[in-house]
C-alpha cells in the first residue's frame, strides 16, 4: 500500500504545479477587468458629486436605512408611550431616562393627565376583578404597572386591563433597600408614559373606596401629594435616625411614614432622580432602621416640602396592635364598615377641611372579593 500513496502524492503535486502555471494569465484578465470598472465607478461617481452635490447622493441613499433601523422622527415618538413595558434597561439607565423633564410650560399637543396605578406585588392579584370594575369605561385616564417577584409569571387574559402591564422586576423584601429600589422602579417605568400626572402606589391588598372619576378628580385638584411625613419624636422615629447621615440629612428632618404614597409628577422625578440621600439611606437605614418608612418622607420633606400633603391616602387599620395591620375577609365586609372607612374622618385636602381622606383601603383578603363586588356597584358608584 505504502508505494502506491507516494505515487498519488506525486501526480497530485504536478497537478498543482501545472495549474500555478496557468493562473497569471487569467489573473490579469480579472484585473484589468476591475481596474476599468473601477476608473469607470470613480469618473461617474465624480461627475455625480459635480452634478448634484454630496449632500443629495447622501441624503438620497439615507431614507430606506432610516426605515429600517429607526423610528421616525415625529412627536408622536416623543409623547406615545411605550408600546411593550418590558426592555433591557439597567435601573441606572431607566432612572435617567425617566429623570429626562421639558423645561417648556405646557404641552404642545391635547394631554389627557392619566393616574398611573401601580402594583406592588408578590405574585398574582387576587383582587383584580374589583379594579377591573373601577376602571372600567376610563381607559384613557389610567396605566398600569406592576412589579412582582422575578419568579412570578402572570397569566391574566389578553382581555384583562393587567394584561402585560409587569415590568422588569427584582426580588423586594419589606424594610429592605430593594423595596424602594421597587417602588422607585414603578415610577420609573410609569414617568415614560408622558400622559400620567399621579402615580399611586398600590398592593395585592389595596381596594379603591371611591368611582374612578371622583378619584381621578381628587388627584388632579390637588395641590399636594399624598405622601405620609411625620416627625416621631419617640425610638420608633428619630430613634432610627443615626448621625452618619449627616450632613445631608440631620434628625431634625428625619420623617416617618407609610410607605403608600400617591405622587403628582414633579414629586415622581424628585424620588427618581435622587443621587444625594439614596447611598445615606442605603448605608446607614438598615434593620432595625426599615427604610421604606423613612427614604421617601425624610428625602422629600427635604427637597419639596411645600408640596406633600404629610398624610398617605391609603386607609390601614392598625387598631388592633402588633407589628402588622389588620387584615379583612368575607365576614368583615358589609355597606357600614365600607362607609366608615369612606367617610368618617378629617383632614385636608388644598388647605380646607375635608371628610374625604382616604381613596384606597388595606388590608383585604382574597374572600373579601365577592362581597366587595357585590357592594361595587354602589360604593363604587358614589359621588
Ligand atoms: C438641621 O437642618 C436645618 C435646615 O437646614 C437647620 O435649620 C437646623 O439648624 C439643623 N439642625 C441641626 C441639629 O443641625
Ligand atoms: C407638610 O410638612 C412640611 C414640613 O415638614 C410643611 O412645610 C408643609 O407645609 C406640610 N404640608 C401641609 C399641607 O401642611
Ligand atoms: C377645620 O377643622 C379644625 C379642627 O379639626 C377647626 O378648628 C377649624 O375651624 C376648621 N376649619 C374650617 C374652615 O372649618
Amino acid at each position: 500500500m505504502q508505494p502506491r500513496a507516494v505515487i498519488l502524492n506525486e501526480g497530485k503535486d504536478s497537478a498543482i504545479r501545472t495549474q500555478f502555471r496557468g493562473i497569471p494569465s487569467t489573473l490579469l484578465k480579472f484585473l484589468l477587468l476591475f481596474l476599468v470598472l473601477g476608473l469607470g465607478f470613480s469618473v461617474l461617481s465624480i461627475y455625480m458629486t459635480r452634478y448634484f452635490g454630496a449632500q443629495s447622493i447622501i441624503s438620497s441613499l439615507q431614507p430606506s436605512f432610516q426605515n429600517c433601523f429607526e423610528e421616525p422622527n415625529h412627536l408622536d415618538h416623543w409623547i406615545s408611550p411605550p408600546s411593550n413595558l418590558m426592555h433591557t434597561m439597567t435601573d441606572e439607565e431607566l432612572f435617567w431616562r425617566a429623570s429626562l423633564v421639558p423645561r417648556r410650560k405646557g404641552y404642545p399637543f391635547r394631554r389627557v393627565p392619566k393616574v398611573a396605578l401601580m402594583f406592588l406585588a408578590k405574585g398574582p392579584l387576587p383582587l383584580y376583578p374589583l379594579w377591573e370594575e373601577f376602571l372600567k369605561g376610563h381607559e384613557k385616564l389610567y396605566s398600569i404597572y406592576i412589579h412582582s417577584l422575578p419568579s412570578y409569571q402572570a397569566d391574566f387574559p389578553p382581555t384583562s386591563v393587567f394584561y402585560q402591564r409587569q415590568i422588569p422586576s427584582k426580588v423586594a423584601e419589606w424594610g429592605m433597600m430593594s423595596m424602594c429600589d421597587a417602588e422607585r422602579r414603578l415610577l420609573a417605568n410609569a414617568l415614560l408614559d408622558i400622559s400620567n400626572e399621579w402615580f399611586v402606589l398600590l398592593s395585592e391588598s389595596c381596594i379603591p373606596l371611591f368611582n374612578f372619576k371622583f378619584i381621578h378628580n381628587y388627584f388632579m385638584r390637588s395641590h399636594h401629594s399624598f405622601v405620609g411625613a411625620f416627625d416621631d419624636p419617640g425610638p420608633y422615629g428619630r430613634g432610627r435616625y443615626s448621625d452618619y447621615m449627616a450632613p445631608e440629612v440631620n434628625v431634625s428632618q428625619w420623617r416617618k411614614g407609610s410607605q403608600w404614597f400617591a405622587a403628582s409628577r414633579k414629586l415622581a422625578v424628585y424620588i427618581v432622580k435622587d443621587t444625594k440621600f439614596y447611598p445615606k439611606f442605603k448605608e446607614f437605614c438598615k434593620p432595625h432602621c426599615y427604610v421604606d418608612e423613612h427614604y421617601f418622607p425624610t428625602m422629600l420633606t427635604i427637597e419639596a416640602p411645600h408640596l406633600l400633603a404629610n398624610r398617605s391616602i391609603t386607609w390601614v387599620d392598625w387598631s388592633r396592635g402588633g407589628a402588622h395591620p389588620a387584615t379583612f375577609g368575607k365576614a368583615d365586609i358589609t355597606e357600614a364598615f365600607l362607609e366608615r372607612v369612606a367617610h368618617s374622618h378629617t383632614c385636608t385636602y388644598n388647605n380646607r377641611n375635608s371628610s374625604v381622606c382616604f381613596l384606597f383601603a388595606r388590608k383585604f383578603a382574597p374572600s373579601a372579593l365577592d362581597p366587595l363586588l357585590s357592594f361595587a356597584p354602589k360604593f363604587l358608584q358614589s359621588y
